[in-house]
């Protein structure tokens, strides 16, 4: 099918890919399925791709299990140099990369263009890790003999990433792969094919062998057809996820069988603490940076903003300011700060959590509905909203709100927040805004999450750990440790050695 409507324009159009790429070619699925890509801003179909189905990803495996002895066997500088040459042609086509992220995600075009160059970072990063992925050597217990440890690659990845972040979800997850020698099976979600597509083209132009990274697509009802595969093929050796915790538990279940090494990026329900002795303004700043990333559509969104009682009007009136003139609009509008929500399930999920809280007792103080004009029955946009005297009977307090809501609940003393902040089954990230240095440790230590901000708002970067505790998952992206999750620890005993 044609899309006569279709008014993306390109500057290379074969960057629209529209198959899977499975053994270093384009293909469509062997049972011929299709399913159109949707642009959230307007609900209108703009593109097609195979809706695969288990033998797509069997292909796909039976490739990068054939592939992986001939990539494990090239020099760490072999794979660091393909991966440098894929990072420069990234940013080559950052501008085309970006129209392809805000067409199918929605967010600004600025943004997307931000979202290039923090994917980009992630493949730079973990080329020049890649030759430093060192061993060690243990001093022998007993004279005669030699032991060692090297590190090797896992094996075949099974990479399956989620639609907020098309490009750097996918980026964070193949880079420190390949780096570390382990060939991959991408499937990219339902929402958001393209930009996973035209990554994995600028990998084959960079010359990326056949067979080393591999792509199928595939609709919500045939992802666990695709996944299902995948899981019980004892080849493939490990599963790195970024999504909900729903889905992180089953496929923590369901690997069990081949234990397969796992890395799961999950839900959050971040905690946004300000203290009493908080800078307000910078308090405000980071807040506005964390939590309307993309929207707020982002795991490590803040989702219960504690305000301390004496900031606690202040800081409203502050941020309620900044909220309201925030410009929503579609991503090909440059003054555009929030773009539409992902889909109309997102939305009504938004809706739910807003009316809820209302009708137990928060009080609106911007937003809360669509906005005027954005409102058609295709729209999914939402307006900013703040909420004020949220309280932990509130889904919001519960569940990760996923969109542009702010909910202030207001606290007394450290003790009474800390326990607060920590009453979730999750523990991705938290912030907290302080000036007193003791107040700082102590806080930051008893957090229950895999990442704190401590006066700042912008957390994440190619160079630190990413990765959260309790249900928000295990393993860590990004970082020195990120290329650890991609690679076995072997133990070497030279013995019998004459002196
Ligand atoms: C995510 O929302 O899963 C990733 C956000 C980030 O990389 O900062």
């Amino acid at each position: 099918m044609t899309y006569p409507n279709l008014t993306l324009t390109l500057d290379r159009g074969e960057l629209l890919c529209q198959g899977n790429y499975v053994d270093g070619a384009w293909r469509p699925g062997r049972a011929g399925c299709r399913y159109p890509v949707v642009n959230p801003a307007d609900g209108q179909a703009f593109a097609e791709v195979p809706d695969s189905d288990e033998t797509d990803a069997r292909d796909a495996a039976d490739s990068a299990a054939r592939a992986f002895e001939g990539w494990r066997a090239r020099s760490a500088r072999e794979r660091a140099a393909l991966l440098k040459r894929w990072h420069a042609l990234i940013l080559a086509n950052k501008e085309d990369l970006a129209r392809l992220i805000s067409r199918e995600q929605g967010k600004p075009l600025a943004e997307a263009r931000g979202e290039v160059l923090y994917g980009a970072s992630y493949v730079e990063w973990f080329a020049e890790e890649a030759v430093r992925a060192y061993g060690d050597i243990i001093p022998e217990p007993v004279r005669g003999r030699k032991l060692m440890v090297v590190k090797e690659p896992a094996g075949v990845v099974a990479a399956i990433t989620p639609w907020n972040f098309p490009l750097a979800m996918m980026a964070r997850k193949i880079a420190p792969a390949l780096a570390a020698g382990c060939t991959v099976v991408a499937k990219p979600a339902e929402d958001t094919p393209l930009t996973a597509l035209a990554l994995v083209r600028l990998a084959h132009e960079a010359g990326i062998p056949p067979g080393v990274l591999n792509i199928v697509t595939a609709s919500r009802g045939h992802t666990p057809a695709v996944v299902g595969a995948w899981l019980e093929d004892t080849r493939v050796r490990k599963i790195t996820f970024t999504g909900s915790t729903a889905v992180g538990k089953g496929l923590a279940r369901d690997s069990a069988a081949t234990l397969k090494k796992l890395s799961l990026e999950l839900g959050g329900n971040a905690p946004f603490i300000v203290f009493d002795d908080a800078d307000l303004e910078d308090a405000v700043e980071g807040l506005m940076a964390a939590k309307f990333r993309n929207g707020g559509q982002t795991c490590v969104s803040p989702n219960r903003v504690y305000v301390q009682d004496g900031v606690y009007a202040r800081f409203a009136e502050l941020l309620t300011a900044r909220v309201s003139a925030l410009a929503v609009g579609p991503a090909t509008d440059p003054a555009s700060q929030i773009g539409p929500m992902i889909n109309r399930r997102a939305l009504d999920k938004i809706a739910a959590h807003v009316a809820d809280a209302v009708e137990k007792g928060a009080e609106l103080l911007c937003g809360g509905r669509q906005p005027a004009g954005r409102d058609s029955p295709a729209s999914t946009y939402y307006a900013p909203t703040v909420l004020a005297g949220a309280s932990h009977d509130m889904l919001l307090a519960r569940e990760e709100t996923f969109g542009p809501v702010v909910a202030l609940f207001r606290f007394a003393t450290e003790d009474e927040v800390v326990a607060a902040a920590n009453d979730t089954p999750f523990g991705l990230a938290a912030y907290f805004y302080a000036r007193d240095i003791s107040r700082v440790w102590r806080v930051a230590e008893r957090l229950e999450t895999g990442i704190v901000g401590i006066n700042e708002g912008a957390l994440a970067a190619e160079s630190a750990p990413f990765g959260g505790v309790k249900e928000s998952g295990y393993g860590r992206e990004g970082s020195r440790y990120g290329l650890e999750d991609y690679m076995h620890t072997k133990y070497l005993c030279l013995g019998g050695l004459k002196q």
